[in-house]
């Protein structure tokens, strides 16, 4: 680590202990975001934040629309770099690695932090092909066995066992989001970023998935955006509220959270009283 990177764990430290301190910072973050600004040319999409994501466990992200929560999970796994006004400062940290380094891969890093989206996005290719195409684009073959593993691990085995070679547009909406899911996992992640993934879905399905993230966070760590705020206090150990100017304005244990806010504001968001 050189001394430049200590002293800037110094100066965070410091931050967290003055006016923006976080309660109950966890103790084994895997992704931790130290003074972190992100902006869309001129405007400023995410304002200093500073959060330590804990490892297998599911972090919620709630807040009103435009607030800055896409932007957040984008940041994580660089899927910002390919909005060309995006510019990024502050620290971003995978496993105690600054995932803006010039020696970080984007393509690696996104196979270590996989992402699902809002609306259910498989390949227009087989079952079978969805789920291999993780591995294949890192030069591995995958075999029946990793199929069966990633499809088992979305709980969506049992379902199309029996039609791997058909194609994944054929799924109902939930089940394609269990194959986007499957196709996340396959690469053995340790990190899943999830995008409102259910909010495209019916309420059976989205219950499954819901029931499904519960299962993940034994292996994988889960980082969530959703609005709906009863999915965030159902299914989350952790719950981040942005509020509008990209703040971070709450970080705590869910039911602190919705139960006890230290923040005002995010009683009323709670409460419905705007966003
Ligand atoms: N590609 C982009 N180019 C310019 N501005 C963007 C882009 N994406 C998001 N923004 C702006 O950044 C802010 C945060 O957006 P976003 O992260 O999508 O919020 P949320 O997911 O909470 O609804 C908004 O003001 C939005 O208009
Ligand atoms: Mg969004």
């Amino acid at each position: 680590m050189s001394t430049q990177n200590t002293d800037e764990r110094l100066i965070s430290t410091e931050v967290q202990t003055g006016e923006n301190a976080r309660a109950n910072l966890p103790d084994e973050p895997v992704l931790a975001a130290r003074g972190l600004d992100v902006y869309y040319g001129d405007d400023r999409a995410l304002d200093d934040i500073t959060i330590e994501i804990p490892k297998n466990k599911v972090t919620a992200i709630i807040g009103p629309s435009g607030c800055g929560k896409s932007t957040f999970l984008r940041s994580i796994n660089r899927m910002n770099d390919q909005i060309s006004v995006c510019r990024i400062d502050g620290e971003l940290t995978f496993r105690g690695k600054n995932v803006y380094d010039d020696d970080v891969d984007p393509v690696a890093l996104r196979r270590k932090i996989g992402q699902v989206f809002q609306k259910p996005n498989p390949f227009p290719k087989s079952i079978r092909e969805n789920v291999t195409y993780g591995l294949e684009v890192q030069g591995k073959s995958a075999t029946d066995e990793d199929v069966e593993r990633a499809l088992r691990g979305a709980a969506l085995w049992d379902e199309v066992k029996d039609q791997l070679d058909s194609s994944g547009l054929e799924l109902s909406g939930g089940q394609q989001q269990r194959l986007c899911i499957a196709r996340a996992i396959a690469p053995d992640p340790e990190v899943i970023l999830m995008d409102e993934p259910t909010s495209a879905l019916d309420p059976v399905a989205a219950s499954k998935i819901e029931d499904l993230i519960d299962e993940l966070v034994d292996e994988y760590t889960v980082v969530i955006v959703t609005h709906n705020m009863q999915q965030a206090a159902r299914i989350s150990d952790k719950t981040a509220v942005f509020l509008t100017g990209g703040e971070l304005v709450e970080f705590d244990d869910t039911a602190t959270v919705f139960e006890n806010p230290a923040d005002g504001r995010v009683e009323d968001y709670i409460t419905g009283k705007f966003g």
